[in-house]
């Protein structure tokens, strides 16, 4: 089927939800994708921070292979291996005591909401239920947690929106310390807000929550959807800031591309998950967990968050030095190789003049360009997409 049918056909038969690029990609290998007209493209975006072992790695694509030819579903009512396996190795490797699974970002924001509120009712009062999110993150797109992103952009349209929730500026202590109430059952935040511009906070600004959560009796929920998995040049982000949090929501690169969430939790709070208060049919069936274990045994085996932080300073100084020689770049900030570019001008016409040269990249906001390749991107893979912003941003501001 040639391109422009598909095209057509896309814009006829889709809600009309989204603002695809015009065109139709077919095939993937590493950190490499191509389209139906066999353009080959350098993917800088990975699915927005997903396929981090980049497209087709022979270790997930071998998993799901087995998977699918063993047991692909049979729903929570039983046991399988390698959700108790994946579970293991999560608890292993993070502060967590317990793990529950479901298929997306939004659905673990939503369980470790309905965790926040169950264990703070219980533990204390009954009208201890109140979230505080941050202004300007991005929890997802169901209704409560578009009740917690904290962007009108996202909400408006859909009112009523879910009672419970409010917001403080991202980055300041004192707001929330003001913010916290009788009310509070937890605080959410992103370790570096994604979406909302890749924004880095003061390194006091974690280890301040927890004190904040501490004093108080606040749960502090950690919102790594996006910076989980070696993103940010560590397993996870929270380990720059040195301290832990009580939940934490997963998905995105958790099985490199096979939808997939999970809310892990400390033992005290995950106690109040008692058996019928939460479930999902198709959360970690045993075709996505063995998945998520091929994906999350090959990073911890190849080191890929060392890789990520080596890569990422190499792309991040590049890209200073980039800068430098053009007015059009006003900052250039991330972890990792989740890096954001800020521009003195609008990022969608530079991700269109980036992917007609052969460059995927994803916007963060208005004027910020973010890049989120594959972990396994090496140094002359960055300056393939340099020279390509390069050209791109060359001109004047
Ligand atoms: C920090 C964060 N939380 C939650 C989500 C929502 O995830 P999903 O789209 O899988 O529901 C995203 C998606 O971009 C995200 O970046």
């Amino acid at each position: 089927m040639d391109t422009r049918t598909l095209l057509e056909w896309s814009a006829r038969y889709h809600t009309p939800n989204y603002s695809r690029a015009p065109i139709c990609l077919v095939r993937g290998d590493g950190v490499r994708v191509w389209d139906s007209d066999g353009r080959e493209y350098l993917d800088f975006g990975a699915g927005i921070a997903v396929t981090s072992l980049g497209h087709c790695h022979p270790r997930v694509t071998g998993a799901i292979r087995e998977a699918a030819a063993t047991l692909l579903h049979v729903s929570n009512l039983y046991h399988t291996a390698p959700q108790i396996h994946l579970a293991k190795l999560l608890v292993e490797h993070s502060f967590a005591d317990r793990v529950f699974f479901c298929n997306s970002g939004a659905e673990a924001n939503e369980a470790a909401f309905k965790l926040a509120r169950k264990y703070a009712r219980e533990r204390f009062a009954s009208d201890r239920y109140e979230i505080i999110a941050a202004r300007n993150s991005f929890h997802g797109r169901t209704l409560a947690t578009v009740t917690a992103t904290g962007q009108e952009k996202y909400r408006h349209g859909f009112e009523p929106l879910v009672p419970g929730f409010k917001h403080v500026p991202y980055n300041d202590l004192r707001a929330m310390e003001r913010a916290i109430d009788s009310r509070t059952a937890a605080i959410v935040v992103e370790p570096i807000q994604g979406e909302g511009g890749v924004n880095v906070p003061d390194d006091d600004y974690l280890p301040g929550l927890r004190k904040l959560c501490d004093e108080a009796g606040v749960l502090l929920i950690l919102d790594e959807v996006q910076t989980g998995v070696g993103r940010t040049g560590r397993l996870w982000a929270y380990e720059h800031a040195g301290v832990e949090p009580d939940i934490m929501t997963l998905a995105k690169a958790l099985a490199n591309g096979v939808p997939i969430g999970a809310m892990l939790a400390r033992e005290e709070v995950a106690r109040a998950l008692t058996p019928g208060t939460h479930a999902s049919t198709f959360g970690g069936t045993p075709f996505v967990a063995s998945v998520a274990l091929a994906t999350l045994t090959t990073v911890l085996e190849e080191r890929i968050p060392e890789r990520a932080a080596r890569v990422g300073r190499y792309l991040m100084e590049r890209l200073r030095a980039l800068q430098a020689a053009c007015p059009a770049i006003v900052e250039v900030r991330g972890r990792g190789l989740l890096i954001g570019t800020a521009l003195a001008r609008p990022a969608g016409p530079v991700v269109e003049a980036c992917r007609e040269a052969g460059l995927l990249v994803l916007t963060a906001g208005e004027q910020v360009l973010r890049l989120a390749p594959p972990l396994i991107v090496d140094e002359r893979d960055c300056d393939r997409a340099l020279a390509v912003l390069e050209r791109v941003l060359g001109g004047p501001a």
